[in-house]
């Protein structure tokens, strides 16, 4: 089994991912997330927002709608531009991205020639909207969570108390008709982006650019990610998308290579500009200083919560050797694993003091777990797999000498501590 192979077993029998729909066969490109992964996501945006509120602090949020009407998705020019090359095998009838293959070779899954001519396939899922079935009614679930930031822009301004520079930021599902969703989570058809627009001067974004980039890297060696497999990466003139002067990707080395994992963009002044065209609307702003009004300009910072999900846990899947017996465990930061904390009687008899520490600690609001079933060894090695950092562990001295032992995943060294610094080791242990 490859490493991401195993990743996806291992996602399925923790409860962190499931593919949806499972027992009618699955939808491909979707999924559902269990009990862990749900936590893991929650962990990831907090950590996006802390995150971009650090680097700068006039951010303000936003929830878009996830459908949206032609006109806004004609203005931001995705009915025209937002297509992928398809290609397809006469032979077999297997549709490919054209450009994920070599259509000088056989095709991969028949061995035959015989392709088609290379054609743009929209990727937007259109849909529509209430009892008419005329053009007016055509509605689209929204590809990015971008646009709506920019349809609201006016609205945003003129109801909250802010001036250029600032951020809007949003977290939200985006929907795209993949040809090919592949390897898990990292391309699929129904996703969740975290997006923030930052609206500028136009002179300042020489100034802001390299500012979002050297913080959005700096983001990923935060959440515990080893930054050697961490690069950058410069999109030449010809891969721009058709919104982007310039694009910066942050790049992961996955399983399966280099791969985007966020993108940054100068988007210029295209989106609030063609908005603007289209609808009729002023979406200029009117600078005090120059006396003038502008368009401002946005650069985003986009990135996937699915693929960075997938990110963290190739980047801490780890298998190794604990006296003579062999593990899985996900070294994850604490930040970001789902379960800060176990809490294990030895065994069952000691159950209810046990019992009462964890409700203690939960009562304070950790995300932590008590098990008491299967042998002390299992029960650790499950912790290891879901990426727990600490397990506390009540033994036959407990009682007497008001101790417990602390276990540490990665290293499985323990250490006795009193029962009442608990609570200081797992807050230590987070920060
Ligand atoms: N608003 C800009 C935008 O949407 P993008 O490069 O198409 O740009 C941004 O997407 C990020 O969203 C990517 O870097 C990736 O992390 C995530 N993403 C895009 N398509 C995805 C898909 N099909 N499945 C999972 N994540 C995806």
């Amino acid at each position: 089994m490859n490493q991401l192979d195993k990743i996806v077993a291992l996602c399925k029998r923790r409860g962190f991912v499931y593919q949806s729909a499972e027992i009618y066969g699955g939808l491909n490109g979707v999924y559902d997330f269990g009990p862990l992964g749900t936590l893991l996501k929650r962990n990831i945006r907090d950590a996006w927002i802390q995150s971009i509120f650090t680097t700068q602090n006039n951010i303000l949020f936003l929830e878009g709608a996830l459908l949206g009407s032609h006109a806004m998705w004609e203005a931001s020019g995705h009915t025209q531009n937002f297509s992928d090359p398809l290609v397809d095998c006469t032979n077999c009838n297997r549709r490919f991205r054209a450009d994920d293959i070599d259509l000088e070779k056989i095709c991969p899954v028949c061995g035959k020639k015989a392709w088609t001519d290379i054609r743009q396939f929209q990727l937007m899922f259109q849909t529509q909207v209430g009892a008419a079935a005329d053009s007016s009614s055509i509605a689209y679930l929204r590809p990015e969570t971008a646009q709506s930031i920019f349809v609201q822009f006016k609205n945003i301004m003129s109801t909250n108390r802010v001036k250029i520079p600032f951020g809007v930021a949003q977290i939200g599902k985006a929907f795209r008709n993949e040809i090919t969703p592949k390897q898990f989570l990292f391309r699929m058809r129904e996703f969740e982006q975290m997006e923030l627009e930052w609206f500028c001067k136009p002179e300042q974004v020489d100034k802001f650019f390299p500012l979002w980039v050297t913080s959005r890297e700096q983001f990923y060696e935060h959440v515990g990610i080893n930054k050697k497999r961490i690069k950058l990466r410069e999109h030449d003139k010809k891969e721009l998308a058709h919104y982007s002067a310039r694009t910066t990707d942050i790049e992961y080395e996955f399983p399966f290579g280099w791969k985007e994992l966020e993108g940054i963009a100068d988007r210029g002044d295209f989106d609030l500009k063609q908005h603007s065209k289209h609808s009729g609307k002023d979406l200029s702003v009117y600078d005090d200083e120059t006396k003038q009004s502008y368009i401002p300009h946005v650069i985003e910072c986009s990135v996937g919560v699915d693929r960075l999900f997938l990110t963290l846990l190739c980047d801490a899947y780890t298998e190794d050797t604990i006296d003579g017996e062999e593990r899985t465990v996900l070294k994850l930061s604490s930040k970001i694993a789902p379960i800060k904390a176990a809490f294990l009687p030895l065994v069952k008899k000691l159950s209810e003091p046990m019992r009462n520490i964890y409700q203690d600690i939960a009562a304070r609001g950790y995300m932590v777990e008590f098990d008491e079933s299967g042998s002390i060894g299992k029960r650790y090695r499950r912790q290891d797999e879901i990426g727990t950092p600490l397990c506390f562990t009540y033994d036959f001295e407990s009682a007497d000498d008001n101790c417990v032992t602390v276990r540490n995943r990665d290293t499985t060294k323990q250490e006795r501590i009193s029962i009442e610094k608990i609570e200081a080791y797992i807050q230590a242990s987070l920060a």
